[in-house]
């Protein structure tokens, strides 16, 4: 445990979160305890309250912020063995709002205002980069409420704000399937994009650049 952790008063949390992900299934009871952590982590303001000053005022903590996948994504933790992680996202206006899916299952909650929520689903493969894809249902969140998040093809979805000028989303998410990048799903066209990590991003391109390199 960190200062920073221990700063936030994110210990005690980390430690039932790490209890309750050992569970790496289907949702199961031991998930759902999981789950009824993160319902007590949504009703901790003060927590939120400790996050935003961070992210307001120490430049430390904004940097670190800065290889998220998503641009409204702040990482509250990453367990050392990989088994969850904790991450929360403020929804706005300009925030990185589209169809995706993940590498892993979780459970997101609605820390402040609401949260739109639409679930999709895939009908068909057109081809491997192309689907067709119907919106299963739609879901606002009020404060403290949950969804499972699941993985890759069954848990294709679409988080943003639903009213007001923000709301903010809390996560936590298993250890992920390994597969290097998210999918982005085109809503007209049903055209399927690669998301990557900014740093693997990098990694791939120093690594082509220095086989052009060598060749040349
Ligand atoms: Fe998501």
């Amino acid at each position: 445990m960190t200062l920073l952790e221990e700063r936030m008063g994110l210990d005690e949390y980390i430690r039932e979160l790490r209890e309750g992900f050992q569970v790496e299934e289907e949702p199961t009871l031991e998930f759902k305890l999981t789950s009824s952590t993160l319902t007590r982590l949504l009703q901790d303001q003060e927590l939120l309250r400790r996050i935003l000053e961070l992210l307001a005022h120490d430049i430390h903590f904004v940097r670190e912020q800065s290889a998220n996948l998503f641009k409204n994504e702040v990482l509250l933790w990453r367990d050392p063995d990989g088994c969850f992680s904790l991450r929360m996202a403020i929804w706005a206006a300009d925030a990185d709002v589209f169809i995706h899916d993940h590498n892993a299952m979780g459970v997101t909650g609605c820390w402040f205002g609401k949260l739109l929520v639409e679930n999709y689903e895939i009908k068909e493969y057109v081809s491997p980069e192309r689907v067709k894809l119907e919106l299963k249902e739609k879901l606002v969140l009020d404060p403290k409420n949950t969804v499972y998040i699941r993985p890759q093809d069954a848990g294709i979805h679409l988080v943003s704000l639903a009213e007001g000028e923000f709301a903010v989303s809390l996560s936590a998410y298993a250890r992920p399937i390994p597969r290097g990048y998210l999918r982005k799903f085109d809503p007209k066209t049903g055209e399927i994009s690669r998301i990557y990590h900014p740093t693997r991003q990098q990694k791939s391109w120093a690594a082509r650049l220095l086989e052009i390199l060598d060749k040349s």
